[in-house]
């Protein structure tokens, strides 16, 4: 049995413990001889605190919690999810994929589980493309999970990126539905800007051949991006021949809170209609946005029935946006 829509039942996510706030980073990062402070953290990006897995915490330790998280609020057991989409950078291994080791973590056995690679924009990719499953009858419960442990890949040596991420995990269930959820998708890419946000490695041989470490052009990502999350917005609201005002809450990918504030001014939003966490959480890549739109979901400020427009940019260079009722 088909059914015409989608729509988001349940929000859950996960942080693991260890918190470090900006002054214990600048702290462990003085203790290597790598100069940064407080002051320009916050001033340039917004963030004040990130959470990092402990070592033996893998991508589908976090991804499992949020998981469960989300499935409780949506009142759906393991044995009822039929598909599983892991949007990540960072798995736990080369291959399987995290989502094959969630779906085993989680007890559920033969449903389609795979990874989405779009880096931040991955969540937005990979609800797009659960969207696309569930509405043509491929799937009637899926998990649409973001989970990354960008601390792995970070080069402790490079202040221009070491402050700037964090782990994390954030999930959804989307659902078959006879009344809209998601309402619009625009999904774009475009690879001739791989250079300026990459992890230029792989393994081969049985070593890592290139360096296995984030390298980011953040001037460069900072400008493409503004523009981008502007048009992807923009287009997704002309699909669903809808305008700004019709959205409630805008729930960028939490990479710089300038970025978000130039991105709502385009859209002639207030800061006020913006969920931000990226002062707590730091980038966290694809799992940044529905960590947001969980927090937003269990404050209370967001309310079901109400419109929220998710944007994705990162590395490949990919971006996009899903419009959506709660
Ligand atoms: O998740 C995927 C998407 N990623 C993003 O959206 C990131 C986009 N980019 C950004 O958010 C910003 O470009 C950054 C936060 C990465 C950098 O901010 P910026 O305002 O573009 O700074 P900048 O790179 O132009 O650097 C300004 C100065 C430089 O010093 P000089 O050359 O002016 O003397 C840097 O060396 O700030 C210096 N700097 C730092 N100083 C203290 C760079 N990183 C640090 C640091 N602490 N951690």
């Amino acid at each position: 049995m088909t059914s015409p829509y989608s729509r988001i039942t349940g929000t859950g996510s996960y942080l693991p413990p260890r918190r470090l706030t900006n002054a214990d980073l600048v702290a462990e990062l003085a203790a290597k001889g790598v100069e940064t402070s407080d002051d320009w953290i916050v001033e340039r990006t917004g963030i004040r605190a990130r959470h990092f897995a402990d070592a033996d915490t893998t991508c589908s330790d976090l991804a499992v919690h949020a998981a469960r998280h989300a499935m409780e609020a949506a009142g759906v057991q393991a044995q009822d999810i039929d598909l599983i989409i892991v949007a990540t950078s960072t798995p736990d291994m080369v291959f399987p994929s995290a989502a094959c080791i969630v779906q085993n973590k989680l007890g559920i056995h033969g449903c389609p589980a795979f990874d989405v690679q779009a880096v931040c924009s991955g969540f937005v990719y990979a609800l797009t493309v659960a969207d696309a499953m569930v509405r043509t009858g491929s799937a009637r419960k899926a998990l649409v999970i973001g989970a990354e442990v960008f601390s792995r890949i970070l080069d402790f040596s490079d202040r221009t990126t070491c402050v700037l991420f964090g782990d994390g995990a954030g999930a959804v269930v989307l659902e078959a539905s006879d009344t809209p959820g998601i309402l619009a998708s625009d999904l774009h890419a475009d690879g001739k800007h791989v250079g300026i946000l990459c992890v230029p490695g792989q393994v081969s041989g049985g070593s890592v051949v290139g360096s296995p470490l984030l390298t980011m052009d953040g001037p460069a990502v900072f400008k493409l991006a503004v523009g981008v999350l502007e048009e992807a917005a923009r287009a997704a609201l002309a699909k669903a021949g809808k305008t700004h005002d019709d959205i409630d809450w805008l729930i960028p990918h939490q990479a710089n809170i300038r970025i978000m504030q130039s991105t709502a001014k385009r859209l002639k939003m207030s800061m006020d209609k913006v969920i931000v966490t990226v002062d707590q959480h730091g980038n966290t890549s694809a799992a940044s946005i529905p960590l947001a739109l969980d927090a937003g979901v269990r404050s209370g400020q967001i309310k079901k029935g109400q419109t929220l427009m998710l944007e994705g940019v990162g590395g490949g260079f990919t971006w996009g946006a899903v419009l959506l009722n709660l």
